[in-house]
């Protein structure tokens, strides 16, 4: 039997581009994202890419606790060999006037599902002494966000969530990495009403890129793999920067500019 890989946010972007991956490296596909006719392209699509690949879908919106439990239950039946919670979204505005269903629906998406489906898999995984868990996070996840507040703080809990896992998962047989990008060309800016950000106006990582610095820190049972040289160093320097600093810095890449 070949393994098997759940892959969120698997219509398009990073997701998609995961699970062309795992597709190629012999995997079944369970995929999983919101809008069903963007999912059932997506899977056309890797058929045709990967003659001969198995795919299930599940055209589920993770916000909703139904549909996530749903997934889970589902999730805990199939026993995924991988992993990837890549499912996510963003918002952009002042906190004060953003909208609370929006910022709900980000914290059910990126933070309770991501959670909820490592819970769903992770006791079998163990069981099993094998298995790999991906979850997206961002290079958001290392400074506060102003006007991205709650996106900022979603990716931030990716990041702790994963490391505290990788490292009580240690020796288990099972790996927990936190893929931490930063800005790439996918639907996520526009949908973010980031596009006319400083950050989304330097250099932006191609999506297959990103999929592919993801998959071989999952292969290599990393903890964490940020994205990009530039990124890399500015994190590291983020560590030796006080934290009102780094809030004014992350708030003028978050300022919007003028199109250029
Ligand atoms: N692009 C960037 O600059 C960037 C940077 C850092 C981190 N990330 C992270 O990378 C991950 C992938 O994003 P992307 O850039 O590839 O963006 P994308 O092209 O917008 O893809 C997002 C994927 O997540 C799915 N999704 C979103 N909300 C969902 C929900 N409530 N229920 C089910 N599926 C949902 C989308 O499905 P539908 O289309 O059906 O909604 C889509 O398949 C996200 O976690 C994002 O936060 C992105």
């Amino acid at each position: 039997m070949r393994p098997c890989a759940l892959v969120t946010g698997a219509s398009t972007g990073i997701g998609y581009e995961l699970a062309l991956l795992l597709a190629r490296d012999g995997h079944r596909l369970v995929l999983v994202s919101r809008d069903r006719e963007r999912l059932e392209s997506a899977a056309a699509r890797l058929r045709a890419e990967v003659p001969g690949v198995a795919i299930e879908t599940h055209p589920v919106d993770l916000a909703d606790p139904d549909g996530l439990e749903e997934v889970c239950a589902r999730a805990a039946h199939l026993a995924p060999d991988v992993l990837v919670n890549n499912a996510g979204f963003g918002g952009y505005g002042p906190f004060a006037r953003t909208s609370p269903a929006e910022e709900a629906a980000m914290i059910a998406t990126n933070v309770t599902a991501l959670t909820m489906l490592a819970k769903a898999v992770l006791p079998g995984m163990l069981e099993r002494s094998t298995g790999r868990i991906l979850n997206v996070g961002s290079t958001a996840s290392f400074a506060p966000g102003p006007f991205a507040a709650v996106y900022a703080a979603t990716k931030a809990y990716v990041l702790s969530f994963s490391e505290a896992l990788a490292e009580e998962t240690r020796g288990s047989g099972v790996t927990v990495t936190a893929l931490c990008p930063g800005p790439t060309h996918t639907r996520f800016a526009a949908r973010a009403s980031m596009g006319g950000t400083r950050v989304f106006r330097g250099p932006v990582a191609q999506a297959g890129e990103v999929a592919r610095i993801g998959y071989d820190a999952l292969q290599a049972g990393r903890s964490v793999v940020v994205v990009g040289r530039v990124n890399r160093l500015m994190l590291f320097a983020i560590r030796f920067t006080p934290r009102r600093i780094v809030a004014l810095i992350s708030r003028r890449e978050l300022s919007e500019v003028a199109p250029a």
